[in-house]
């Protein structure tokens, strides 16, 4: 560092060398300063405790890079997370509610079979609705006179819009009045529990997926091309058995989450299924194959008390001779499947290699730092280190450096 000015523009004093850059700065100095080579002048320590460190710590950033940087996180290697796919879902399995056998068509929602599905497990049908006037079912909507209800016009909570009068029919439940709506009549009463579809632990959810990493054109399908008809519909999926078959039982995935079907078949729930691809393309392309990750989507919400499982409405219109339009509605409890699909693939390239080599190369560099401190501050005969390390020795260390630091800033 200080050799340089002491060659090319010898400057003893270092006050003298800053008042003559200051005052005319000799710019020919400058550029020929600028084509010489200078290369690091070093000292060698015979110190064989930190010689030793030195060669540890050297060799334990060297370990790091290669056990960590480049084995586990593949650091040689170019990534792709920005995976492209395409998700198709097909239910099979026949269910039972109440009289009703239920088929595909009547139990899953919505029926085009894409990445998010419902199957329902529990319904509450209202039959024959009409629209008119009619009271209100729930607990709040109680009433002893028109002005107890006149105060909910405009509630989003009514089955129908609150027309501010108070029935108070003898007919109703619990002999008190009830607030009228204007809207479908008969309301729903979701207080009603029907027997759940328990079959729904046998139903198969069966998955196709194709994913594409774009910077590498590599396709890959979730399942291999040797399977065929026959083996898609006895197979079953297991992750140690039989990683491959892309057929899921529902009362499996459910086991998979830790979650009963009882808890989850009156009320219904969430559940993700993730298809996670993790491919080292240096190898051969045939063992870039999904695993398969079975979520709970509702955990994050486990101490609420409100807004538990999944459920939907929907209606069946239909007119009579008359003209009257009808309509049967369905408040359907379901399991919510969300299938997600997350990917990253490497294979080994250039420029990462290059950056991470280098990386490891100045890392390494790090070893001298921390000797330094160690040769010049602790060990005995620092001040002699000191002495022969930097050759304009001034009282505190501090200041030389600052010094010098300062004088290489001038002197560019
Ligand atoms: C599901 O299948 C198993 C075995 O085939 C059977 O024992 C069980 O009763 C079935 N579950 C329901 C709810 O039908």
């Amino acid at each position: 560092m200080s050799s340089r000015s002491r060659r090319v523009c010898p400057a003893p004093d270092l006050e003298l060398h800053i008042r003559t850059l200051a005052m005319a700065p000799k710019a020919p100095c400058l550029i020929t300063d600028f084509f010489f080579y200078e290369t690091a002048k070093s000292v060698v320590v015979k110190s064989w405790s930190v010689g030793i460190i030195n060669r540890v710590l050297q060799l334990l950033i060297i370990l790091y890079f290669i056990s960590w940087v480049f084995v586990h996180e593949k650091g040689h290697q170019l990534h792709d997370s920005g995976v492209e796919s395409s998700v198709m879902t097909k239910v099979k399995g026949l269910g039972k509610f109440g009289n009703h056998v239920m088929d595909v068509a009547d139990y899953v929602f919505p029926p085009q079979g894409g990445s998010s599905f419902s199957i329902i497990t529990n319904l509450i049908t209202t039959t024959n609705q009409t629209q008119g006037l009619c009271p209100e079912i729930g607990e709040n909507f109680q009433c002893s006179s028109d002005t107890t209800c006149e105060i909910q016009i405009g509630s989003n909570f009514g089955s129908g819009i609150i027309t501010g009068r108070c029935l108070n029919d003898s007919k109703l439940r619990d002999g008190s009045g009830r607030c009228e709506i204007q809207g479908w009549c008969p309301v729903e009463d979701d207080t009603f529990e029907g027997e759940p579809m328990m079959e729904v632990e046998n139903f198969t959810i069966f998955i196709k997926n194709s994913i594409r990493f774009p910077i590498f054109d590599v396709t890959r399908s979730n399942f291999p091309s040797s399977l065929n008809q026959s083996n898609i519909h006895s197979c079953n999926y297991d992750p140690e058995h039989n990683p491959s078959c892309p057929v899921f039982k529902v009362g499996d995935i459910l086991r998979h989450v830790n979650k009963s079907l009882h808890s989850i078949i009156k009320s219904g729930g969430e559940i993700g299924i993730n298809i996670s691809w993790k491919c080292n393309l240096d190898y051969n392309v045939e063992k870039c194959v999904p695993r398969y990750f079975f979520t709970c989507l509702e955990a994050a919400f486990e101490g609420n008390r409100v807004s538990k499982g999944y459920n939907f409405r929907f209606a069946k219109y239909f007119q009579t001779e008359a003209g009257i339009e009808h309509r049967t509605l369905y408040k359907a409890f379901a399991i919510h499947f969300e299938v997600i699909v997350s990917g990253n693939a490497g294979k080994f390239h250039t420029v990462p290699f290059l950056i991470n080599l280098v990386a490891m190369y100045t890392s390494v560099g790090l070893a001298t730092v921390f000797c330094d401190i160690i040769l010049l501050n602790f060990h005995k005969g620092a001040n002699e280190y000191k002495a022969k390390k930097f050759e304009e020795v001034l009282p505190c260390f501090i200041s030389l450096t600052l010094t010098l630091e300062f004088r290489a800033l001038v002197s560019w």
